[in-house]
């Protein structure tokens, strides 16, 4: 089984800075550091509300990314403000998510199937400039389709249904994993790139690590809250073992 690639979101690094508005912690050490820890690339959000990655994160982000020569992961809206800073930076991949001003975070995927014909133009000229672009959605198989149409080379399952579930211990749990999995076959057989992410810990990495159509997880949340306490590399370094175990019992 191909090894698993590991994106880690820092857009939490920058909320803890904007909760007090000074220049510290800063994010740019974050992404130096993770990358440095083993890290395949680095994602980050910028909202429409600026609440954590600002413009000027962006714009530091591109240019490390771009010097150390690792993949710059870009979570944006399917907004004509964000097109445009995605064209000016062209960062190696795009991922397309929903965002709705009022929540905590990404809450479900982007509704591709109704959102058809407002995505597949974005998509088409992202790719034009040589950016890969992702559409994060739900593991339904119709939004897997309808990535697909719109012209999307990867899909990035969000995970955070079954994350939540089974930090719950819900009953709902291996239905929801089973989805998951239904939904990654589904992006290959289609010939897409399947991608996971949400709500990732290290409870819930090895179920997700082992099946084996994805290519790369996002992982950011977590991560960060666990570097307060054992420091950014060795959390990265944990998660990744956590990963190449699952894939390693799985090759057994
Ligand atoms: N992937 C996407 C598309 C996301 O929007 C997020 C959250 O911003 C993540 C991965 C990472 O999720 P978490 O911070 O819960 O690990």
């Amino acid at each position: 089984m191909s090894k698993l690639r590991l994106g880690i979101n820092i857009d939490h690094v920058a909320t803890v800075r904007n909760a007090r508005g000074e220049g510290y912690p800063d994010p740019m050490r974050a992404a130096d550091m993770a990358l440095a820890a083993g890290a395949d690339g680095i994602t980050a959000h910028l909202r429409e509300d600026r609440r954590h990655i600002s413009d000027a994160d962006m714009d530091a982000l591109a240019a490390i990314t771009r010097r150390r020569g690792q993949p710059l992961n870009f979570e944006m809206a399917v907004t004509p403000e964000m097109e445009a800073i995605a064209l000016a930076h062209l960062p190696h991949a795009v991922c397309l998510v929903p965002e709705r001003r009022e929540e905590v975070t990404t809450e479900g995927g982007l509704d591709v199937v109704r959102g058809h014909n407002a995505i597949a133009p974005v998509v088409r000229r992202l790719a034009e400039a040589g950016i890969r672009v992702s559409c994060f959605i739900d593991p339904d198989l119709a939004q897997v389709a309808a990535a697909k149409s719109v012209g999307a080379q990867v899909v990035e399952l969000h995970t955070g249904a079954w994350c939540e579930a089974v930090r719950h211990r819900s009953p709902d749990a291996p239905r929801l994993l089973e989805r998951l999995k239904a939904a990654a076959r589904e992006g290959v057989a289609l010939g897409l790139e399947v991608h996971a992410g949400h709500g990732i810990d290290y409870e819930t990495v090895k179920p997700i690590a082992a099946i084996p159509e994805l290519m790369e997880l996002n992982i950011g949340h977590f991560l960060i809250g666990e570097a307060i306490f054992i420091g950014l590399g060795p959390a990265i370094h944990r998660m990744r073992a956590l990963m190449d175990e699952a894939r390693s019992v799985r090759a057994a």
